[in-house]
């Protein structure tokens, strides 16, 4: 069974979106992947097919129904019972490449995409739902955020990118922030490729690699270098630089 993205939405027409272009796009011509887009809206019981309501206690905007998503919900995970159950919201925990992994090496996911002010709570009571956020912002709905989640996922996906290798040494995947790439032509406005990478000595140029990489990451993101195991303020040899930037 290939993996499969079972998507809860009240815009199924934004799947597979740009995830139905490109290496994705490849892939789920090719079976590598399976969509199940569901509306939601199918799944309302009046005749005003009507999926929220307004909120208990006041408030500006509307609040997604309990009753209308259990039953889309159960209607769904009863096709696809292998799927972890995921919904995309602002206060999910954040996504991190260890679960983005975790998730590819498995069965797929059944995500159900919020809209409005948020879903009623009891749904997240009465069923075992993992919530995930892309990040500290808000989006109009949870539709953008789990076509990046999916999209994460499926460029891990055997067969999916040109070069099998080419994820292992990517950002998050090492702990660290990617060092930096160059291509020809050698000098572009002024600007030399560093002479190292001209230099064809693997060993140098890895060594190079990896102190441009915790450089970057000690700059750039002190959260991550500290997870990694390296000292604030400190460069990779262990110096200490006053500014905080690299020698
Ligand atoms: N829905 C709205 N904002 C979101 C976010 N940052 N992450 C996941 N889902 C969301």
């Amino acid at each position: 069974m290939s993996f499969t993205a079972a998507v809860l939405t009240l815009y199924p027409e934004m799947f597979p979106g740009p995830l139905g272009t490109s290496l994705a796009g490849r892939a789920l011509a090719e079976g590598k992947w399976a969509l199940d887009a569901v509306q939601i809206r199918d799944f309302a019981a009046d005749r005003h097919r009507s999926v929220d309501d307004t909120p208990a206690g006041g408030g500006a905007g509307m609040v997604m129904r309990a009753d209308v998503l259990a039953t889309a919900l159960d209607a769904t995970a009863a096709r696809h019972p292998a799927l972890p159950i995921l919904a995309m919201t602002p206060r999910g925990a954040p996504l991190a490449q260890a679960r983005v992994r975790r998730l590819a090496d498995g069965p797929g996911a059944l995500i159900l995409c919020g809209r409005f002010e948020g879903i009623d709570q009891r749904l997240f009571d009465a069923r075992a739902i993992e919530e995930v956020s892309i990040g500290d912002y808000i989006l109009s709905g949870g539709e953008m955020a789990a076509l990046t989640l999916l999209d994460a996922c499926i460029r891990l996906l055997p067969g999916v990118m040109g070069a099998a290798s080419s994820g292992d040494d990517e950002s998050f995947e090492t702990g660290l922030l990617e060092y930096p790439h160059y291509t020809r032509p050698t000098t572009w406005e002024g600007r030399t490729i560093p002479q190292v990478l001209r230099s064809g000595d693997h060993a140098r140029i890895d060594a190079w690699r990896k102190a441009e990489a915790e450089t970057i990451t000690r700059l750039r993101r002190p959260d991550l270098w500290e997870r990694h195991g390296g000292a604030p303020g400190r460069s990779p040899s262990g110096a200490r630089h006053e500014d905080g930037t690299k020698s």
